[in-house]
């Protein structure tokens, strides 16, 4: 039977993340009353905010709170006010914390070049058209969560600091699995991406990858180098449809990937775990813009797109919300971060006001 009753978690977060959220969560309810869906939002604290209130960026009831919920939605955290802070309470170390403990471990972002921002993006049109390439980077192992790590001072009194590099092939078996999954579910195309040339760790990557493949013989498979894919996202980012890699070099290769749009600020993303999963914009806080009314909410409202297709099991209508999307840029709606010259200039609130319009004359 389908779920109608779902449990999401909401972290604005700082900077730019309770202007941005609000929209989003306007589109949420849309949804929400339109398919007769009974949600339970439960607001907390995370990053900065949550610091100044407790003294941590991911104290207990927020992660008590999202551990009980069925998806956590999360705008963004940081900010210079918390940037000479110890690295263990920075707002930072909650994205770590709730990674971790909730045990979310594919991390999904879509890179879509909409037509309508090709003039964004500094590649030539011709390059970057059409772009739709699903980036799947593991998030909860690797050189992040790596152990020994740390700085410390030698004999000689010198320091030397250290992470360690570590998959072991349960972690990577899980995240392949997911990645092959997704592939067959888009055009069954799926490159791993590795440093399998000189790096044993992503050599057993390179093996467990492959191993897992023999039971997709319907996905074509295969293996780049970080250092070649880099260069192939900008050669020929065409060539692509899901790429699936560890921890670091997803984190680099996504938003090297994220400027073939030209813009951060519409890209969305996924975390998904097995009991739960987090949604949110790419983008960070931009404490600058602040409190202006004119933050992008675009990524965010994605974000709920990602969140319907893969916690809520409603497809159709993440699709519906793609499409409002697609169709507030087509009436040439922007705000300040995309403009182009001769297109209406809006804030956050109507940006969001505008693809809750729309969404509710396709829901129709
Ligand atoms: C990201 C960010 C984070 C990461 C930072 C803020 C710790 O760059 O989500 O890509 O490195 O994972
Ligand atoms: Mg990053």
């Amino acid at each position: 039977m389908k779920r109608d009753n779902f449990k999401i978690a909401v972290f604005a977060g700082d900077g730019i993340g309770p202007e941005i959220m609000k929209e989003a969560l306007k589109i949420l309810k849309i949804i929400s009353d339109k398919k007769k869906i009974k949600l339970q939002l439960g607001e907390g604290l995370v990053g900065g905010c949550a610091y100044d209130r407790f003294g941590v960026p991911l104290p207990d009831p927020s992660l008590a709170l999202a551990r009980k919920s069925d998806a956590v939605l999360l705008g963004a955290v940081g900010g210079p006010k918390w940037e000479s802070l110890d690295y263990s309470v920075r707002p930072e170390r909650a994205l770590m914390g709730l990674r971790r403990e909730l045990d979310i471990f594919a991390n999904l972002r879509p890179i879509v070049v909409f037509d309508e921002l090709l003039d964004a993006s500094p590649l030539k049109k011709n390059i970057v058209r059409g772009i739709d390439i699903m980036i799947i980077r593991e998030l909860t192992g690797d050189v992040y969560f790596g152990k020994p790590r740390g700085v410390k001072k030698g004999k000689d009194g010198k320091r030397r600091g250290v992470n360690t590099m570590a998959y072991s092939e349960d972690e990577i078996r899980r995240i392949a699995i997911r990645a092959f999954e997704i592939a067959r579910a888009r055009k069954k195309n799926l490159f791993s991406v590795d440093k399998a040339n000189i790096l044993e760790s992503t050599e057993l990557w390179r093996d467990v990858v492959t191993e897992v493949g023999r039971s997709y013989s319907d996905i074509t498979l295969k293996h780049m180098y970080v250092d070649n894919c880099a260069l192939q996202l900008i050669r020929n980012p065409a060539q692509f449809d899901v790429i699936v890699t560890t921890n670091l070099f997803g984190d680099i290769l996504s938003d090297e990937a994220a400027m073939l749009t030209g813009s951060i600020g519409m890209l969305p993303s996924a975390s998904l775990g097995d009991k739960t999963a987090l949604y949110e914009p790419i983008h960070g806080s931009a404490p600058d813009i602040a409190g202006k009314n004119i933050a992008n909410p675009l990524a965010t409202i994605l974000s709920v797109a990602l969140m319907l297709r893969y916690s809520l099991s409603l497809p159709r209508e993440a699709d519906l919300i793609e499409e409002a999307v697609g169709e507030t840029l087509k009436a040439g709606f922007r705000t300040r971060d995309i403009y182009q010259k001769n297109k209406k200039l809006v804030g956050t609130e109507e940006m969001g006001n505008v693809v809750a319009k729309k969404l509710c004359k396709l829901i129709n």
